[in-house]
């Protein structure tokens, strides 16, 4: 009786709004992307996604939260490479656990993540500013979205392999980081593709390379890593949709193909592009393919973030 009523209910999900948790500030990577899916998936399932900007502590404050919701499908969120990953191997006492605690929904987005400087900044290239950030690590300022987050994570792995210790300025996103960057309130960051397209065609700050093998066709200019002189340096990262575990079966499926139909969809799909994203597809796209996605993650971060030590 039991199965009979919930399978029901799950069929005539969603009858009611959908809150989506976003973990950090508007106006950064992980908000601007479930904005850009979200408003595709609310057509697919008729009813408004709505987002809840719960930022704090790296984005560990809102995932808790969402970690906490009612596993009914109508609170959901979107995790990241830092929430779902990184925060593992920083916080010794994180109130989740990335592999068990959730239902993986589905990727929306791999996002690059780039070396940037504040456009003030004497050094012209990679090879410039890692002799300019050597020189006066102890003056600078290093903004990023708190520990736990993309942003902390990417420039930890830099600053480690730079052998520097600069000052860690954290935000509430990499929103708020990036306007700080732009007004030449913190030195350098490490952030994803989507907020620097648009500073990199306004000329506001200075993209020194992107840490992928390939360039991004969204930022054609900027060199890879290996291009510019420190092929050591790789890094990127991801955007996916999460539930609370124990969510219904039937509801994970119509959240996915809710999330699949969008990355088909071909407005979604130049957005995304002009972002600087990489858009998951075929057996990528999957609930499984996602749980497997954060289970290597986690083995593949953990030991870089010992190797290079958690920095307050
Ligand atoms: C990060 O640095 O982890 C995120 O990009 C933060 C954000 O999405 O605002």
């Amino acid at each position: 009786v039991l199965f009979g009523l919930s399978s029901a209910i799950a069929q005539e999900y969603p009858t009611r709004p959908i809150t989506v948790i976003v973990p950090f500030a508007a106006g950064g990577t992980t908000d601007v992307v479930t904005r850009v899916v979200a408003e595709h998936m609310s057509r697919t399932l008729g009813q408004q996604l709505v987002i809840e900007n719960a930022s704090g502590a790296g984005g560990t404050t809102g995932t808790t939260k969402a970690k906490r919701a009612t596993p009914d499908g109508y609170t959901i969120m979107t995790g990241q490479m830092g929430t779902h990953a990184a925060a593992v191997g920083l916080y010794a006492n994180l109130q989740y656990d990335p592999r068990t605690d959730f239902e993986p929904l589905g990727q929306l987005a791999g996002t690059p993540i780039l070396v940037l400087g504040r456009k003030e900044l004497p050094a012209k290239d990679l090879k410039e500013f890692v002799a300019y950030v050597k020189a006066n690590a102890g003056k600078l300022n290093n903004g990023h979205a708190g520990v736990g987050s993309v942003s902390y994570t990417g420039c930890l792995l830099l600053n480690h392999l730079l052998g520097v210790k600069p000052a860690l300025i954290p935000f509430n996103g990499s929103g708020p980081t990036m306007n700080a960057l732009v007004a030449s309130q913190v030195d350098y960051m490490c952030d994803q593709s989507v907020n620097v397209v648009p500073q990199v065609q306004g000329g506001t700050i200075k993209a020194y390379a992107v840490a992928t093998p390939e360039r991004n066709p969204a930022l054609p200019d900027v060199p890879t890593t290996a291009e510019a002189g420190m092929p050591e340096f790789q890094a990127s990262a991801w955007n996916a949709m999460f539930a609370p575990k124990g969510t219904p079966r039937p509801i994970v499926e119509k959240l996915n193909a809710a999330i699949v139909a969008a990355l088909g969809d071909e407005g979604v799909r130049k957005r995304m592009l002009d972002l600087g994203l990489d858009i998951p597809s075929g057996s990528h796209t999957t609930p499984e393919a996602l749980g497997e996605l954060v289970r290597s993650e986690i083995d593949k971060w953990t030991p870089i973030i010992k190797a290079a030590g958690k920095q307050p």
